[in-house]
């Protein structure tokens, strides 16, 4: 089954600045997403994107949430609807008159599968995080000592291993670092420090 969204607007303009408190987004969360690895997968890509937004983008607390909540909600569809996924948390979030930027940025984050260009820094952040942070925990749990001593090396090696975590596209690495024009070794270094915070 075809996952493209096969529209290029989410959302409606009147409604930017809308976001989900952080109580209602966690409500979300729980209430959709039950398999523990997912879980953490989009909580790490949560905290990544708000760590980004303050430490790279120098944003306020609101756009900082705004940032952290496309990342904690990017996959929120995947667990029970993979076949829906993300038409199904862009509609849910559609209806509760989210902000059309968060919608964007879940619905560009897998341009390859859904067909939507990312085009502004959270959209292409949130790709480039999204595949990236999966190989690098992937990683940690091979590791005995987990993320302690992690270092840009070791990733570089397990990225070159087309065997390893093969269900990560580092077609879709590569092409999000282009996109976001960010150095590879550069995130590779942001995302290990911050990752290791969320468990
Ligand atoms: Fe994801």
């Amino acid at each position: 089954m075809s996952l493209l969204l096969g529209r290029n607007t989410f959302g409606n303009i009147s409604n930017i600045g809308n976001l989900l408190s952080k109580e209602e987004a966690e409500n979300l969360f729980h209430d959709w997403v039950i398999n523990p690895k997912l879980q953490l997968h989009m909580k790490q890509v949560a905290q990544l994107m708000r760590c980004w937004a303050n430490e790279k983008e120098n944003l306020n607390l609101n756009d900082q949430w705004k940032w952290e909540m496309a990342g904690l909600l990017h996959d929120a569809d995947w667990d029970q609807w993979p076949d829906l996924h993300c038409k199904k948390i862009i509609e849910e979030l559609e209806n509760r008159n989210i902000d059309p930027e968060v919608l964007h940025a879940i619905a560009s984050h897998g341009p390859l599968h859904f067909g939507v260009e990312p085009e502004n820094k959270m959209d292409k952040m949130l790709y480039a995080f999204d595949e990236l942070s999966g190989l690098i925990h992937a990683y940690s749990l091979m590791r005995p000592e987990g993320y302690t001593g992690m270092e840009l090396k070791g990733v570089k090696k397990r990225l070159k291993e087309k065997s390893f975590a093969a269900n990560v596209s580092r077609d879709d690495i590569q092409d999000a670092c282009n996109r976001a024009e960010i150095n590879l070794d550069e995130l590779i270094e942001f995302i290990i420090p911050r990752q290791a915070q969320v468990f």
